[in-house]
C-alpha cells in the first residue's frame, strides 16, 4: 500500500509500504477514506520529537472496515468508522478513569510514571514516534487499529468523511480545553492559537457558553478565518501590548479562562533561541507564560498546545501570587466523542469549515510542507488516500 512515511527530519514522502495485518484478536484494519495533518505531526517533522526509523504518520483518520479480529464485537467489515487518535485498551486502571491517552496497555515498550523525556512516556498514539509504541499512522491506505471495541465509533449514513473527520482529534481538543477550565457561560475566554486546535476551541467556547471569544495569532489570514468561521475578536500575537490590550478588554483583571493552543513551537525570538540552546529546551514555553500573565486572579488556564521538555524560570511565583489554576495534557477523546458525535449530528456545530487544502495522499509531502510554512492560506489538510 501506499503511505506518507516520515524518514528525518523535514523529510516525509509517499512511499510503497507492507500492508497491514491483524495481529491480535482485537485488531481491526481501516480503509482509510480521509485523514488529516496535524499541528502534532508538525512537531515530529521538525525534529522536536525524536524518531530515528522510518515511520508511517498520521493519527487524524477515519474509513471503512476491512477486516476484523474474532474478539471483535462493536464493528464489523463494512463500518465506516473514526478513530480517537489515543491508542487505548479500555479496561487498565487509567482508562476506567477516563484517562485513555495514560492506558497502560498500549506502549508497553516505552510506558512508566515518569513522564520524562525518553523515559516513562503514556500510552500509544497512532503514527506518533517508537517512544509512543511506534504505531503505523493513518496517512495511508489501510491501517491496523488496535483495541477495536473501546476506540472506534461508527458514522451513520448521509454524514460525510469531512463532517465528522475532526472528531478524532481536533475538536474533542479543543471542548477539553474549554471542559477543563470549567467553563459554564458568560466567561471571558482567551485563546493563543488560532490553527486548528485553536479554532475548534474557540468553537467549543461558544458550545459551552462564553460570554466573549478572543483569539490571538500571528497569522493574519488565520485570525481572518476565526472571525469569519467562528465570530470571534482577534488580537495580533506581534502586538508589543498584547498583555496590556486584554487586560483593558478585562475591566483590568485579565480573562477568565486563557488556553495554550500553540506549544512549543512557537515563533521566537533569537533571545530565546540562545536561551533555550543553554538551557537544553525544546523550542519555548512563553506562550503558556502569556496565559499565566493574561489570565485574572483565580483564573484557569489549559494548555493542550504540546511541550516535550523542562523550562527554566518557569514563573511559578506568578501561578502562586494569582491562584492560577491550570490544566495540561493530551485530550482524553475516548471521554468526549459520543457527546461530540450528538453535537455534531444535530447540527450545534460546523467542523469542516477550517479546511483549507484537499489533497490526494500522493500530495502529502506538499501538504507537510505547506502546513508548516503557513503557505498558500494554509489552515487544515486533508488527505484523501
Ligand atoms: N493536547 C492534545 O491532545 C493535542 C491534540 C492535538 C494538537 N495538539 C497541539 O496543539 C497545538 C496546535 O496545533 P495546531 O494543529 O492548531 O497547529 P498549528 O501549528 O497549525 O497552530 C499553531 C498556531 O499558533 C500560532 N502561533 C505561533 N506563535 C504564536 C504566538 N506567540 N502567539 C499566538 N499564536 C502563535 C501559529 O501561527 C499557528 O497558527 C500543537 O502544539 C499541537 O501539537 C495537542
Ligand atoms: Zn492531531
Ligand atoms: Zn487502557
Amino acid at each position: 500500500m501506499k503511505a506518507a512515511v516520515f524518514h528525518k527530519v523535514g523529510d516525509v514522502s509517499v512511499d510503497r509500504v507492507g500492508d497491514p495485518r491483524v495481529e491480535h484478536e482485537e485488531d481491526i484494519i481501516v480503509k482509510v477514506t480521509s485523514t488529516a495533518i496535524c499541528g502534532s505531526d508538525l512537531h515530529i517533522y521538525d525534529g522536536f520529537f525524536p524518531q530515528f526509523k522510518d515511520q508511517v504518520l498520521g493519527h487524524e483518520f477515519m474509513g471503512v472496515v476491512e477486516e476484523t479480529g474474532r474478539a471483535v464485537h462493536r464493528v464489523k467489515k463494512g463500518d465506516r468508522v473514526v478513530v480517537p487518535f489515543p491508542v487505548a485498551c479500555g479496561h487498565c486502571f487509567f482508562c476506567n478513569h477516563q484517562l485513555p491517552t495514560h492506558c497502560e496497555n498500549s506502549n508497553p515498550e516505552h510506558y512508566g510514571p515518569q513522564g520524562d523525556l525518553l523515559k516513562g512516556k503514556g500510552g500509544g498514539l497512532y503514527g506518533y514516534t517508537d517512544l509512543y509504541g511506534g504505531y503505523a499512522g493513518g496517512q495511508a491506505e489501510y491501517v491496523r487499529v488496535p483495541f477495536a471495541n473501546f476506540g472506534p465509533r461508527v458514522v451513520p449514513e448521509g454524514v460525510t468523511d469531512e463532517q465528522v473527520l475532526f472528531l478524532t482529534d481536533i475538536f474533542p481538543t479543543g471542548w477539553t480545553a474549554i471542559d477543563w477550565a470549567e467553563v459554564k457561560g458568560g466567561e471571558t475566554v482567551v485563546i493563543f492559537g488560532s490553527g486548528p486546535v485553536g479554532l475548534m476551541a474557540q468553537k467549543a467556547a461558544w458550545l459551552r457558553g462564553a460570554g466573549r471569544v478572543i483569539a490571538i495569532d500571528r497569522q493574519a489570514y488565520r485570525l481572518q478565518r476565526a472571525a469569519k468561521v467562528n465570530a470571534v475578536e482577534t488580537l495580533d500575537a506581534h502586538d508589543d501590548d498584547l498583555i496590556e490590550k486584554i487586560y483593558e478588554m478585562t475591566d483590568g483583571r485579565g480573562a477568565d479562562v486563557c488556553v495554550d493552543a500553540v506549544g512549543m513551537e512557537a515563533s521566537r525570538s533569537v533571545r530565546d533561541k540562545i536561551k533555550a540552546v543553554l538551557n537544553v529546551e525544546k523550542g519555548t514555553s512563553k506562550v503558556m507564560e502569556n496565559c499565566f500573565e493574561a489570565v485574572r486572579r483565580g483564573g484557569r488556564v489549559s494548555v493542550i498546545g504540546v511541550y516535550g521538555s523542562p523550562y527554566d524560570n518557569f514563573p511559578v511565583h506568578r501561578l502562586f501570587d494569582k491562584a492560577i489554576r491550570v490544566q495540561f495534557g493530551q485530550a482524553p477523546v475516548q471521554k468526549y466523542i459520543d457527546q461530540l458525535f450528538d453535537l455534531t449530528l444535530e447540527g450545534k456545530v460546523v467542523l469542516n469549515d477550517i479546511i483549507s487544502h484537499r489533497l490526494p495522499l500522493s500530495e502529502a509531502a506538499h501538504g507537510y510542507e505547506i502546513f508548516k510554512k503557513k503557505e498558500d492560506d494554509c489552515v487544515k489538510v486533508v488527505l484523501t488516500p
